[in-house]
């Protein structure tokens, strides 16, 4: 009898604990702080993945991937020479692997890039006439925008069009089609991909003469009567520059045009600067050198608390815009991924993200986080 009494209790106080560990560990999960929750309600909290971290190679990296960012952005695997590598062949293997494990992460997909010069598909260089080249875009927007249809909220339609002067970027669609290639690449988004948002995106977006470029482009595009809805400026920026006066200004100029900003390729660069290299214009190089590369053995505590600054400054700036904020992607998910090591001097050691080599957060990780809970 004792022992039958014993065996229900002990059996009872299983179920309790069980019961109770169960749901404590469940709590532990959804309470557990994270970008993509922290600013649920503000805008979404993007990363850059690269082809292993489509492929799940690191099953550490997978997680924290799947719980602190609820948009991904292809980092280089949908760029034109990647997926449309010449005028019959597409490559939508990798591409098809993003959309599926955003599917599994409850996460966005946000398009990069229709239309670029930089790493773009050799045979649009071969294209003279321009009759060749309206029906080799129309291919290459309506064959990639139309697969992913529905299925991705936004595209970067064209991509780093505008010089640092304002004028319009020499490239191979400008010289074969003037101006008009750009107002065409919206018009052939639309209608390939009619519910997406539609994007420009650009580097060194804060500098007033490429600003102004920028928005008489716009104007141009948003008069030849083809939708455009948003405007990207990546943030590919240092801890002093831009100003945060400068990045304000911005997006109060930009979002006047009646379009939605999104900052699209976040990463503070903490190196000293070689050759002044301000933009992100990937065709640059620089000479790596002791002196432009000083954290080779980690990176001094005063320097972690001033990118932890810089990145609590820019995120109060984009929560007080979070009304024409519609997403904010980080280039990368640590600084172990990020191309700043090798751009613009190569094999260098940079620390841009808010994610260390070890997955772990960064003090700038912990100064976004305590950030919105002052908020609340
Ligand atoms: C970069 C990638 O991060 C690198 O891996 C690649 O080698 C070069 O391109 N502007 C853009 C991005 O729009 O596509 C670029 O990405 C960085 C600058």
């Amino acid at each position: 009898m004792l022992k039958r009494i014993n065996s229900t209790l002990c059996a009872i106080l299983i179920t309790i604990l069980v019961t109770s560990c169960g749901s404590k560990s469940e709590k532990t999960v959804e309470e557990a702080p994270s970008l993509r929750n922290s600013y649920a309600i503000d805008f979404l909290i993007g990363t850059a993945l690269n082809s292993g971290q489509i492929d799940e190679q690191d099953s550490i990296q997978s997680a924290l991937i799947a719980k602190e960012f609820n948009c991904y952005t292809a980092e280089n695997i949908m760029k034109s020479m990647h997926i449309h590598p010449a005028k019959d062949t597409f490559n939508f293997e990798a591409p098809d692997k993003l959309f599926a494990l955003a599917e599994k992460n409850g996460a966005k997909v946000h398009g990069h890039t229709l239309i670029w010069h930089s790493q773009l598909s050799r045979f649009f260089y071969e294209i003279k006439d321009s009759t060749e080249m309206v029906s080799a875009m129309t291919d290459h927007i309506n064959t990639i925008a139309g697969r992913y249809a529905g299925k991705l909220i936004s595209w970067d339609v064209v991509n780093e069009a505008v010089e640092g002067d304002g004028s319009l970027r020499k490239s191979v669609f400008l010289d074969v089609l003037g101006e008009d290639y750009l107002a065409l690449s919206f018009k052939l988004a639309a209608v390939a991909d009619p519910e997406a948002d539609l994007y420009y995106n650009d580097y060194s977006m804060t500098g007033e003469a490429k600003r102004n470029g920028v928005i008489r482009m716009v104007k141009k595009i948003q008069e030849s009567g083809a939708k455009i809805d948003g405007i990207g400026m990546q943030g590919h920026w240092h801890l002093n520059s831009p100003t945060l006066a400068e990045i304000e200004t911005s997006i109060l100029e930009y979002a006047a045009l009646g379009v939605k900003v999104a900052i699209t390729e976040l990463d503070i660069d903490v190196l000293p600067n070689p050759k002044n290299v301000e933009g992100a214009d990937i065709s640059q190089r620089a000479e790596i050198s002791a002196q432009n590369n000083p954290y080779t053995n980690g990176l001094p505590d005063s320097v972690s608390v001033a990118l932890a600054k810089r990145y609590e400054d820019i995120f109060a700036l984009f929560l007080k815009h979070k009304n024409v904020i519609s997403r904010v992607t980080f280039w990368g998910v640590n600084d172990g991924d990020s191309w700043k090591n090798n751009f613009p001097a190569a094999g260098r050691t940079n620390y841009p993200l808010v994610f260390d080599r070890d997955n772990k957060g960064k003090k700038a990780y912990e100064s976004l986080l305590a950030l919105k809970a002052l908020k609340e």
